[in-house]
């Protein structure tokens, strides 16, 4: 059952009842084919990301919690569902994951958007620093959504993580939306934090000596914003 999941397998993720893989479509693979090329132009790579993340979000919002509802439908039958159970919030990371927000607003239109602004080394080697976080007073009570495209060495990803649970969020209520991940990147986040939940579109094989996804994007903040 588990190698269905992991596409690579001689790079396990221990953790994996807590990393989920969207189901590998071939609609998922075409899509992510585009934003791979390096050829792809901004507009389409930013039009094909924008409907990845909604096709993330969707994936989120199906992993948190649900409770019964009973509703009456035209017909004056009673038909018994789910609602969603509690209050949400996205916190992107800066800059990349800024990139997801409207993905998030589309699909949950009254959603608390939070930021934390972690600044990596250029070399990716040092210890990124937090430099700034603006979230909802009442964090503590909400399912956080914690939304960077890329999960690579998972970095800056445990500083934002560790700022989370200080604002008091419980590790089980975070969990981690990328567009690509490393088996690196997982296991590095999810033995720190073994019950929060990452879900990511694709599992790349591994990083450069550059801590680069490959076979990866490139630098998805540069090609996002036309800055490269
Ligand atoms: N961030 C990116 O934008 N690309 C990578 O490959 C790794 C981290």
């Amino acid at each position: 059952m588990e190698s269905d999941l992991v596409p690579f397998a001689h790079t396990p993720i221990p953790h994996l009842k807590q990393f989920t893989l969207v189901n590998q479509t071939p609609q998922i693979k075409a899509l992510m084919t585009i934003l791979r090329n390096k050829d792809t132009p901004r507009r389409d790579f930013v039009f094909y990301s924008d409907r990845l993340f909604r096709i993330l979000m969707e994936e989120g919002l199906a992993h948190l919690p649900f409770s019964e509802e009973i509703v009456e439908t035209p017909t004056g039958a009673k038909y018994t569902g789910l609602k969603f159970e509690s209050k949400i919030c996205g916190v992107s990371i800066i800059r990349a994951g800024e990139s997801m927000e409207n993905a998030l607003r589309q699909i949950c239109p009254h959603c608390r958007i939070g930021k934390i602004l972690i600044q990596r080394s250029e070399d990716g080697l040092a210890i990124p620093k937090l430099f700034y976080t603006k979230v909802p007073k009442d964090i503590s009570t909400r399912q956080v959504l914690l939304l960077d495209p890329m999960l690579a060495t998972g970095g800056s990803a445990i500083v934002a993580i560790e700022e989370l649970i200080k604002l008091g969020v419980p590790e089980n209520r975070i969990l981690f939306l990328n567009l690509l991940a490393t088996p690196e990147g997982v296991d590095t986040v999810l033995s720190r934090f073994p019950s929060m939940r990452v879900c990511s579109i694709c599992l790349d094989e591994r990083l450069n000596e550059q801590k680069y996804i490959i076979p990866g994007l490139g630098d998805f903040g540069d090609r996002y914003f036309g800055t490269d």
